[in-house]
């Protein structure tokens, strides 16, 4: 086998109807089936919750405590689990615990990560288990606004390349900073000349995340129309097109179902060059984002496109065909941190192969049998075929238990 990050056991206490599980996981496939509302999503979330600490699904860590355990004295949920790497095994522990703060009886949530044993930051966590997860309602990312794709990217990028969080970090506080300003120079009570510093902070961090977003894309987009094309057997390719915010109104108007003339490439673009491009935009943007109070441009606005055979999926693409590009962009993702991190990563499939049909089925198992460990649910076997039933182990999950499939207990 190829190296690889293995989930090799989890303990859940008080997540979500999880009060109590306890289980070892096996490499390969497994497939946990059960009827709905079982626990088949929540065991999926709380496995990638081990990935950034945080969960995509989720509008607050408080919601994944258990509603009883709610009720208790002092409140919490936790994850353990024992991860084996090529170099060695380590431990990953998460508590979130709901505490009692002041006299009026205000709850704060408090996050607690240790790793083997001992405390350490919540961004600490990064690469110590990598693991790619596809809900359902990711299809969101390839569908709805903007704010989903730079969320899901960042979520990405962030894996493959520490760097690339802290300046997202840091772009985020500048970009506060800068809006402060705007919104003083729009009531008159600062002056213009103020702004240079902070658009020299903003571009550079800016730069930073472009570039990144160029080539991570780059290297996505490769991977992703090779799989794409595997999975609708050569019928499409896929494209994922990459729109700074910066560059996004020079092309307005142009329709995305035509032949993209004169685009861009990204990845060719220096630090420097985007920097100074970036400072241009904001040079000749001034009066309209001091006007409006706002910094109007810049990679908090980025986007990219999901280009089937030249056409926007978002505007053209059927379910089938929305889904394969998803399914094609997460498979590449779980390529491209192998190749970054030497190890492959755990892949998290929650009801996957609705929508699929049979022989997109058919191609997608086949093809996430060269990942080392992939943890699927469905709510029943009926769209899994012979050879993947022989390999994969199958468990049923009741009302948050786990047994071998077959087993009534
Ligand atoms: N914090 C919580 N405390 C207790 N129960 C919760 C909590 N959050 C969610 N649940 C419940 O946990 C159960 C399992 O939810 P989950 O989404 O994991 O089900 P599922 O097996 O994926 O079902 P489906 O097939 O419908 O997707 C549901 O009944 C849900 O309402
Ligand atoms: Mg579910």
């Amino acid at each position: 086998m190829q190296p690889a990050m293995l989930l090799t056991h989890l303990s859940l206490t008080n997540f979500r109807n999880f009060i109590r599980l306890e289980t070892d996981l096996p490499a390969g496939q497994t497939l946990l089936v059960g009827a709905n509302a079982q626990g088949k999503t929540s065991l999926l979330e709380a496995i990638h919750f081990l990935t950034a600490g945080s969960s995509p699904h989720s509008p607050s860590d408080r919601n994944l405590i258990n509603l009883l355990a709610l009720k208790e004295q002092r409140p919490f949920a936790r994850i353990v689990a024992e991860i084996s790497r090529k170099d060695r095994a380590h431990t990953i522990e998460i508590r979130l615990i709901l505490e009692t703060i002041g006299a009026n009886g205000e709850k704060r949530l408090r996050k607690e990560v240790l790793i083997n044993g001992i405390k350490r930051r919540l961004r600490d966590l990064t690469g110590v288990f990598n693991s790619i997860l596809f809900f359902p309602q990711d299809m969101l990312i390839l569908e709805g606004s903007p704010g989903k794709r730079r969320r899901h990217l960042n979520e990405t990028i962030s894996q493959v390349d520490p760097a690339y969080a802290e300046a997202l970090a840091e772009y985020g506080k500048v970009l506060t900073q800068r809006n402060a300003l705007l919104k003083q120079l729009q009531e008159r009570r600062a002056e213009r000349r103020q702004l240079t510093f902070w658009n020299e902070r903003l571009a550079e961090q800016a730069a930073i995340l472009i570039r990144s977003r160029a080539l991570g894309l780059s290297e996505l987009e490769k991977l992703a129309d090779r799989i794409h094309s595997e999975l609708s057997r050569g019928k499409e390719t896929l494209r994922l097109k990459y729109v700074p915010a910066f560059h996004r109104a020079a092309e307005a108007g142009q329709q995305f179902d035509l032949p993209f003339a004169g685009e861009m490439d990204w990845t060719t673009q220096t630090h420097q060059v985007l920097k100074n491009k970036i400072l241009e935009t904001f040079h000749n943007t001034q009066s309209e984002e001091i006007a409006r109070g706002i910094t109007l441009s810049g990679p908090h606005r980025d986007d990219f496109y999901f280009i089937m055979n030249d056409m926007d999926l978002r505007i053209y693409g059927s379910r089938g065909q929305n889904r394969t590009a998803m399914l094609s962009l997460m498979l590449a993702e779980v390529e491209w941190l192998h190749q970054c991190a030497g190890e492959w990563p755990v892949l998290l499939l929650d009801e996957v192969l609705a929508e699929l049909d049979a022989t997109r089925r058919e191609d997608l198992l086949r093809r996430i049998g060269s990942v080392n460990q992939t943890i699927l649910t469905a709510a029943d076997m009926d769209m899994f075929n012979d050879s993947f039933r022989q390999r994969a182990t199958i468990w049923q999950i009741r009302a948050g238990t786990i047994t071998a499939f077959g087993n009534r207990e």
